[in-house]
């Protein structure tokens, strides 16, 4: 099958100028000036974009670049896909909003959406943020069963506003969780909290279900009875590709039914073929009983979806559910589409086989490099720890950040978190870039080794 998102690799990547070039300092300053808060992504390399065709995106001096950032896990269909595109722009001018009345195309995503998650969910409703999704799934959750606590997950990711951000650590300032709001260890095979070898974690994840049930028994209220739900992202992003073990996610299915507890999946980041499945639940074969759903689902568009269960449908009618964008006819014309692109251009199955050829590859990178500590992939959700050394695991942050930067600045735009580089690559990758970017990082892993004598 052709792919629309083909460009030729002879001038890919092409960086004209010092990057970041004089124009994007410009405009940066300029803008800093006013606007605070920038992600370390932005701040670490301070460039300014003019536009981004399927995984290249061009900056204001000219410089191309291949991304592996899709945005931040959002754009996995390839910048301004033409079908979403016109999708998006048909519908600027014909509706823009109309509260939460139907629309011809919202009634369109409501049937597709049903067709491509298998019919299991009884009931959906649309937000303009994961966030939003997020805080709707906890009400739901509350409202479904009349209980107040949650439990989630160390370095699980959530979103920014105050139920959302009471399920994480984000930032430094854990004072701002609320009460009510737990978290438990969850497997990491790389940092096992039980001490034990990536290839011993992966093989049983029942030392963290035990801890699990402690905490219910002693130290959420009423021996765990005022738990709503366990959240959780089925693989984790912002924390840094990791997968669990196989036999974790049946497991937390099997304890939350035991105890009468509801299973609430975060897949704002994985859903949408990024794992190589519609959800990345699927993986396991378990759904959950809340899910959410954002980032590629319009594929730049803002717009996400809390989903629940047949059982849960009900809750949804309890919490006044709608919202001044939530499914406006823009947000569901690019939803609508981008689910039909999935399914035409069989992105789950590019995703998966991207994720195959780019761990093989990021996997030779490791054993010829000391600093590569872990590398690790589920389809285009892939990610790099970069360590001191590989018997302490300690964490080289610094190294980190240079190699985010030198590969940047030779073309390759993607995502940092400190020592753990995230690829985020679109599914519209072709093979032979995919393996272009990878040449990248590793020249800059060369560099950076041999800057820290290595
Ligand atoms: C798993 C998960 N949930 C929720 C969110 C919040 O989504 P948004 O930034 O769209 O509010 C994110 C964002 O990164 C996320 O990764």
């Amino acid at each position: 099958m052709s792919n629309w998102a083909t460009v030729s690799l002879e001038n890919l990547p092409n960086v004209k100028t010092a990057v970041p070039g004089p124009k994007s300092t410009e405009y940066h300053t300029r803008c800093a000036a006013y606007m605070k808060g920038y992600s370390s992504q932005v701040r670490l390399f301070p460039v300014a974009f003019e536009s981004g065709f399927g995984y290249t995106l061009t900056d204001v001096d000219g410089n191309t670049y291949i991304d592996f950032s899709s945005g931040i896990y959002v754009t996995g269909l390839g910048h301004c896909h033409p079908k979403i595109s016109e999708a998006v722009a048909a519908q600027a001018k014909k509706l823009m909003n109309c509260h939460d009345f139907t629309t011809e195309v919202k009634m369109k995503l409501m049937e597709k959406l049903h067709e491509v998650t298998g019919g299991r969910f009884g009931g959906f409703q649309l937000y303009d943020s994961g966030t939003a999704a997020v805080e709707a799934g906890l009400r739901c959750a509350r409202a479904a069963t009349g209980k107040m606590e949650f439990i989630s997950f160390w370095r699980d990711f959530h979103g920014k506003t105050l139920g959302a951000n009471s399920l994480a650590v984000v930032g430094d300032d854990t004072r701002l969780r609320a009460p009510g709001f737990y978290l438990a260890p969850r497997p990491n095979p790389y940092r096992d909290a039980f001490g034990r070898s990536k290839e011993e974690a992966l093989k049983d994840s029942t030392p963290y279900l035990k801890m699990l049930e402690g905490m219910l028994d002693n130290e959420c209220s009423s021996g765990g009875k005022n738990v709503a739900a366990i959240v959780l992202e089925p693989v984790q992003g912002w924390g840094g590709s990791v997968v669990p073990p196989d036999d974790f996610i049946p497991a937390l299915r099997e304890l939350c039914n035991k105890r009468g507890i509801l299973l609430f999946a975060d897949e704002v980041l994985t859903c949408m073929a990024r794992t190589g499945k519609w959800l990345a639940m699927d993986h396991w074969n378990v759904t959950a009983d809340i899910t959410t759903m954002g980032k590629g689902f319009g594929n730049g568009f803002p717009v996400t979806c809390m989903a629940v269960s047949k059982e849960l449908a009900p809750a949804i009618e309890k919490i006044s559910a709608s919202s001044s964008y939530g499914g406006n006819p823009m947000a569901c014309a690019a939803a609508l589409a981008s689910l039909e692109v999935i399914d035409e251009e069989q992105l789950c199955e590019r995703s998966a086989h991207l994720g195959e050829i780019m761990l093989r590859r990021m996997e030779q990178m490791k054993a010829a490099h000391p600093i590569i500590g872990d590398v690790r992939a589920k389809g285009c959700l892939q990610a790099m720890e970069i360590v001191k050394d590989r018997e302490t695991k300690e964490p080289f942050i610094e190294a980190g950040q240079m190699i985010y930067k030198t590969a940047f600045a030779k073309g390759l735009a993607w995502v940092p978190s400190g020592h753990i580089l995230r690829l985020s690559p679109p599914m519209v990758l072709d093979d032979e870039a995919a393996l272009k970017g990878l040449d990248i990082i590793e020249e800059a892993v060369a560099e950076t080794e041999k800057h820290f004598g290595y």
